[in-house]
């Protein structure tokens, strides 16, 4: 009798990435938008920060840099809540940040915390452990002084890390990151970092502000069309990492405006009627012309939203900073 055929029983395929293409099981079909950020697609956000239509990273940058020092006066202002048992430094209050990626904007309120207290801590959070190795790397030359202590994995490892940390604390998740998640899942985060955090900690929400769609829409759709090969960059990846067969040329990239929801969506819509084998879920998908793919929603928000988002979690607004437009919010709430 001939010896069985042993075969390698690695799994072929990230059951992550699998899990995300069953969606394209179900209508009407939809990726997750973190299906964006492989290497090339976080090259590729990296370019979108920069195009003259994307405003919001320079609109929050400078008005970071602007209102760096009021912040952080307001963030620790009031009493020593006196939760501190021992001495310096770890007294020294902590700034974290959700979802902190490279730090580049943070630097700059890093750098007024600096001013102000000779050791600051810093957590950067984020699932990406080389961007917070070039965060760690940039800091240690550039800020000596900073303590950097950061935290790869999801926003969850960051939490649990802040509810040991007797320290007094400002939490930042800025970028408009937030935007990106559906209301009850951004509530949900939100009150998860409430429970974390004491009584005096602060958070800094960044939020994108409702505006005209002449200025919302081509910052979705760019004239460069950086932001089309952004969205697409999901069906290279998934050709890659599930075994797909998908034709990007076949897909256009599509930015609208959601009122009902106040939201930007980007879709990837069918040029025409085709058949996508997907090795990973062993099928292929039927597209009709003009069927879309929906990848990602990205909130805007107004002065009402914001409050509801942020009492719904239990925080109490305090103080808010925009830009001269008012394009761009910088929400310091208590919890
Ligand atoms: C990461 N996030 C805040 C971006 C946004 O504006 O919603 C992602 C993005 N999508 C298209 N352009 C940028």
């Amino acid at each position: 009798m001939r010896a069985p055929l042993r075969v390698d029983t690695q799994p072929l395929w990230d059951p992550a990435v699998i899990e995300a293409a069953r969606r394209l099981l179900h209508e009407p079909k939809s990726l997750p938008a973190w299906l964006f950020y492989d290497a090339a697609g976080s090259a590729l956000f990296e370019r979108i920060t920069e195009l003259p239509e994307y405003y919001l990273t320079r609109t929050e940058e400078a008005l970071l840099e602007a209102e760096a020092e009021d912040i952080l006066a307001r963030a620790f202002a009031g009493p020593d809540p006196g939760r501190y048992p021992r001495a310096w430094p770890e007294r020294a209050p902590v700034i974290a940040e959700l979802g902190a990626g490279t730090a580049r904007k943070t630097e700059r309120l890093l750098r007024a915390a600096l001013r102000r207290e000779p050791a600051p801590a810093y957590l950067p959070g984020d699932v990406s452990g080389s961007a917070l190795r070039a965060a760690w790397e940039r800091l240690a030359a550039g800020c000596p002084a900073l303590r950097v202590a950061p935290v790869c994995g999801p926003h969850e490892a960051l939490f649990a890390a802040l509810a040991r940390l007797p320290q007094r604390k400002l939490v930042l998740f800025i970028g408009s990151s937030i935007g990106n998640y559906e209301p009850d899942e951004a509530q949900a985060l939100l009150r998860r970092l409430h429970e974390v955090l004491q009584p005096g900690d602060a958070l800094l929400l960044g939020t994108d502000m409702c505006k005209p769609l002449e200025v919302l829409l081509p910052a979705y759709d760019d004239a460069a069309q950086v932001t089309a090969q952004f969205n697409l960059n999901m069906l290279a990846r998934l050709n890659r990492e599930a075994g797909a067969r998908f034709d990007p040329g076949r897909f256009r990239h599509i930015a609208l405006w959601n009122a009902a929801a106040s939201r930007i969506e980007m879709h990837l819509e069918s040029r025409c009627s085709q058949q996508v084998p997907v090795a990973a879920l062993g099928i292929a998908l039927r597209f009709r012309e003009g069927e879309r793919i929906h990848t990602e929603n990205s909130h805007k928000y107004d002065a009402a939203s914001v409050d509801r988002l942020l009492h719904g979690a239990g925080f109490r607004r305090e103080h808010s900073w925009h830009d001269a437009k008012q394009w761009f919010g910088l929400h310091l709430a208590r919890a």
